[in-house]
């Protein structure tokens, strides 16, 4: 990869130096199109960053610019090439058991009751929304596992969705580095992970069994017909402006269960929902008006 380097104040020149003419209305229309279809917001600030990820793709389509990448996406035939782009200009920065103090709480505050009404015939759903490659949903199936190892027995599920089909298909594969897997408690890692050969492990067939993974684009429609107990929708809405955030918080009103607990970023707010939630604990809240 050339190095690359922002120029300013050249209207119409590149505004990335690199081996691609890269105008700031190219910019600009990436921004519009990648919010068009994703709601995330791209500051001026990143682009550097959109030049780097898509400088891979017009090389492989032997375009000599921007513009004319542009223009491809933008058409009818370029849908695919469209969805390719978003793919790589989404962050998918993900760990087993981040923000550790959620995992905690799930274990100790609100998987009891649900697995005990899961024991008695009750359904159990559970949707990680924005699950990157899958360590989000796949901590979420491991703590239930640790508290109820028959966990696949019963009527418990776990929906994984994102919006870039290339990280559900990691997420379905669900194989891993074993240092990917390393903040994963000992005796979990150990009793529900495989050799895969090389220095990788992959699910059991006990973990891949409680989550169902599914491309779904949060700003797009819902097809779920059934209320969540827990939502975790963690590290994704930071990237959207303030109103799309406040339109999928108050979205999640409508598909989780009277009390049912949401989970969000640790630089994320609940803004715009009135008294729709009461804080639980840090970054986590339950449904109001429930028991
Ligand atoms: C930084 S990752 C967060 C992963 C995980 N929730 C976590 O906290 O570790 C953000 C994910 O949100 C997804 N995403 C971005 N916009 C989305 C949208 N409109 N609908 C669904 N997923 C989206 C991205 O593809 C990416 O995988």
């Amino acid at each position: 990869m050339n190095a690359v380097s922002t120029k300013s104040g050249r209207p119409g020149g590149s505004i990335v130096e690199g081996e691609f003419l890269f105008t700031h209305d190219d910019f600009k229309r990436i921004a519009q199109m990648l919010h068009a279809d994703s709601g995330i917001a791209l500051p001026d600030s990143k682009a550097t960053l959109v030049y780097s990820r898509l400088a891979k793709r017009l090389r492989a389509l032997g375009l000599e610019s921007f513009r004319d990448y542009c223009a491809m996406v933008a058409g009818a035939e370029g849908i695919d090439e469209r969805k390719r782009m978003l793919a790589s200009l989404t962050t998918n920065v993900t760990r087993f058991f981040r923000e550790p103090h959620h995992f905690e709480h799930l274990k100790s505050q609100v998987l009891p009751p649900l697995l005990d009404a899961a024991k008695r015939g009750q359904r159990v759903r559970i949707w990680s929304a924005g699950c990157s490659t899958g360590p989000e949903p796949y901590s979420i199936a491991l703590t239930i596992l640790g508290l109820m190892p028959d966990a696949t027995e019963y009527d418990i599920k776990i929906l994984a969705s994102d919006i870039d089909p290339d990280v559900v298909e990691v997420g379905r594969k669900g194989i891993y580095s074993t240092e990917a897997v390393s903040p994963v408690p000992a005796d979990l890692r150990n009793k529900w992970f495989q050799n895969a050969g090389g220095r990788n492990v992959q699910v059991a067939d006990e973990l891949r069994e409680l989550v169902a993974f599914r491309e779904l684009n949060l700003i797009g429609d819902w097809p779920m017909k059934g209320k969540f107990n827990v939502i975790f929708c963690r590290n994704v809405v930071i990237y959207f402006q303030e109103d799309t955030q406040t339109m999928i918080w108050n979205r999640f009103r409508n598909y989780l269960t009277p009390n049912g607990c949401l989970y969000i970023g640790h630089s994320e707010r609940l803004t715009g929902t009135g008294e729709a939630f009461r804080t639980e604990a840090l970054t986590t809240y339950r449904l109001a008006g429930g028991r």
